[in-house]
């Protein structure tokens, strides 16, 4: 799998190694990432994700336009369920995700950035969705969690003209997290993710669920939604350690179950 490099840790890094064609995804590496999140959702060692891009130019400059230039309209319908399928196994990690995005997050990648849990990027990054130069539109989810993340005004903006943003503009709208110095795109999304791995994972898991109802549910099915995921986190081992540290005055120690 030498387009994606996976180290493993309780806070991995996960690198998209496509540098030349600035990251973009194919089949092959969509496949790929596939396989390696089913791997990663079982291997309870790794804590938190971050998510990152090769080089120095690009976190992934979108689906890889030479590949879909050579597609039949039936593959290409393929080529979006499989894009869509990626998103949601990262959407549906039950660990934090934290997208580092070192450069441009285009289309498909931008799309993978929003399917991440944090954003963060550094000042070299550049957003959008430029697809509508192509004569298509997002394929990998872009339509929907776009305008979830930044409202529907600035989603269509976006989505109609193809127009770029600076990171300075998405961390304004709302689509990043944090904007930081290049060199210090890691330093602080491990910083971040440290900050999470301290956290009981089982929380962090029913947070993440009841924050995904929010966008897959209509209100009275979330609003009940959170409450069952407020009942499991109630039921773990590490509620009572929490509140009885609390209580005692004491750092709690969490047995993430
Ligand atoms: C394939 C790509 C690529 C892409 C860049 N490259 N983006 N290859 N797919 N999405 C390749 C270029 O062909 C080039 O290869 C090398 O990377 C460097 O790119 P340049 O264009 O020479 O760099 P620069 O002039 O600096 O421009 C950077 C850029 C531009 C603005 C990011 O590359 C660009 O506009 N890329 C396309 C972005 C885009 O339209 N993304 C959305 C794709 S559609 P060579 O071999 O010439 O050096 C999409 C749909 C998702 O994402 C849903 C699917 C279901």
């Amino acid at each position: 799998m030498e387009d994606l490099i996976f180290e493993k840790a309780e806070i991995a890094l996960l690198t998209i190694n496509r540098p030349k064609a600035l990251n973009a995804l194919n089949p092959p590496l969509l496949n790929n990432l596939a396989g390696l999140l089913l791997s990663i959702r079982h291997d309870h060692a790794v804590r938190v994700l971050i998510v990152t891009g090769a080089g120095d130019r690009a976190f992934v400059a979108g689906a890889d336009i030479a590949a879909m230039s050579e597609m039949t309209s039936v593959e290409g319908l393929e080529f979006s369920n499989l894009c869509h399928r990626v998103m949601a196994a990262f959407e549906d990690l039950p660990i934090p995700v934290i997208a580092a995005v070192n450069g441009f997050a285009l289309g498909g990648g931008l799309e993978l950035a929003m399917a991440c849990d944090l954003v963060i990027a550094s000042d070299k990054a550049r957003f959008g969705q430029p697809e509508i130069n192509l004569a298509l539109i997002p394929g990998a989810g872009g339509t929907q969690r776009l305008p979830h993340r930044i409202g529907q005004v600035r989603a269509r903006e976006l989505i109609m003209t193809g127009d770029m943003i600076d990171a300075k503009t998405a961390l304004e709208w709302g689509l990043i997290n944090k904007l930081v110095g290049a060199e210090q795109l890691l330093p602080e999304a491990r910083n971040l993710a440290a900050k999470l791995a301290a956290k009981s994972g089982v929380a962090l898991r029913q947070a993440k669920a009841a924050l995904r109802a929010s966008f897959t549910m209509e209100e009275d099915a979330g609003l009940r939604f959170e409450q069952s995921a407020f009942g499991l986190a109630f039921a773990s081992a590490d509620r009572i350690e929490g509140t009885k540290a609390f209580v005692e005055k004491r750092d709690p120690k969490w047995q993430h179950r």
